[in-house]
């Protein structure tokens, strides 16, 4: 019996998990025990994602909350020692780049235990962002590597990670995109919302290096004030960014929008129904640069670089950074039918939680 302790801990690792949990129930020989380290607490950016991504509750609840980056690591860190020390499994499994990622990999390694990283490899190559220290940290510790794309492949290469560890999959989170699409259509969040398919912009925004600074975050409001004359915009927030606006006292500004709508984070079925029937997306997050380019639809990402290129070299993603005008424009293209058009990646396909749950059955 192999036991494999899968770790979750922020948003954007259930979609990953589940495919994987899913997966590994159908092996007489795996037994997985699901690890929630609470780095997301709240109803809205955990629990409903747990309800509707069908996952189990957690085994284990480890209740660290948030902090600064050394605290909330060493939190994690102090938390799933114990856990390891109990539960003594064969593989420590990672999604990922989360502060969840890395505080896991860091105790698995000193601890002796396997690691699989789940969505290895990707490099931004700007080590101001917290996700490019967790994805080097565990990249470095890690037994089995899973790539979603080629980019992937050259980075470890090139970092000397040892070729017999590094394995091209796919990408688990378009497996959760494809196998519950067909539940997302039958969201009634366009009629909620009153919106026409296709008639709408959704925006999501949480990046430290857009929210945390004044001025980059008063930059892209300009934008989002130039292009909702011509389109709504919907505007699900992040906690952070929330706190972000009434700390710099954005609020005002934001409520003269009157064609942009804040809500509150949706939970995943009811978001993916907003961003397949969507005119385009503004966004920084990493995991919707993927899922737009995957659905074919126009992304404008608002930041300097991308650790997921291939979204640029075949997608719908374009990079903008934080200049007002550059956002402006490129979201006229859209409006004015000139979109990018994009291709899917390779084994985009819904079937790379199958490849590795077969790989780390066959290696362990
Ligand atoms: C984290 C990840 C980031 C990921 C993002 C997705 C790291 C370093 N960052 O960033 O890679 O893209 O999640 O959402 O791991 N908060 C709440 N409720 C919650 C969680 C957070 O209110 O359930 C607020 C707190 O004020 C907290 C802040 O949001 O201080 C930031 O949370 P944190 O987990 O530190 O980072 P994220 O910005 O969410």
């Amino acid at each position: 019996m192999i036991k494999v302790i899968n770790v979750v801990g922020a948003r954007p690792n259930f979609m990953k998990i589940a495919p994987i949990q899913r997966e590994m129930s159908k092996y007489s020989n795996i037994k997985p025990v699901l690890v929630h380290t609470g780095q997301h607490y709240d109803k809205r950016m955990s629990k409903f994602f747990f309800n509707d991504l069908q996952l189990p509750e957690p085994d284990i609840y480890l209740g660290v909350g948030s902090g600064t980056h050394a605290e909330q690591t060493a939190k994690i860190m102090t938390h799933f020692e114990k856990i390891l020390n109990e539960e003594k499994p064969d593989l420590v499994l990672v999604v990922g780049d989360v502060n969840s990622t890395a505080a896991c990999s860091l105790v698995a390694a000193k601890m002796n235990t396997k690691i699989a990283h789940v969505e290895a490899g990707l490099r931004s190559f700007d080590r101001t962002m917290p996700e490019e220290i967790n994805r080097l940290v565990t990249d470095v510790l890690s037994d089995l590597l899973f790539v979603t794309e080629k980019s992937g492949l050259e980075n470890l290469k090139r970092e000397g990670i040892a070729d017999h560890k590094v394995h091209f999959v796919g990408h688990v989170m378009i497996d959760s995109l494809i196998y519950f699409k067909p539940k997302a259509d039958q969201s009634a969040i366009l009629g909620e919302l009153n919106l026409t398919p296709g008639e709408y912009g959704v925006i999501t925004l949480h990046r430290p290096s857009n929210v945390d600074n004044k001025q980059n975050f008063e930059k892209l409001l300009n934008a989002f004030a130039q292009i909702e004359q011509r389109l709504p915009l919907i505007f699900p927030i992040h906690p952070r960014s929330q706190k972000m606006i009434d700390q710099f006292g954005l609020r005002e500004k934001v409520e003269k929008m009157s064609n942009l709508r804040l809500l509150d984070p949706l939970g995943y079925l009811d978001f993916m129904k907003l961003l397949h029937n969507a005119k385009l997306v503004l966004t920084d997050s990493g995991g919707i640069q993927e899922e737009t380019t995957f659905l074919g639809i126009p992304c404008i990402t608002m930041r300097e670089n991308t650790e997921r290129p291939i979204t640029v070299e075949i997608g719908t993603n374009v990079l903008v950074g934080t200049d007002t005008q550059r956002i402006v424009l490129e979201a006229e293209k859209i409006l004015d039918g000139n979109a990018k058009k994009g291709q899917i990646p390779e084994l985009w396909d819904g079937h790379a939680a199958e490849r590795i749950v077969k790989i780390i059955s066959e290696s362990l």
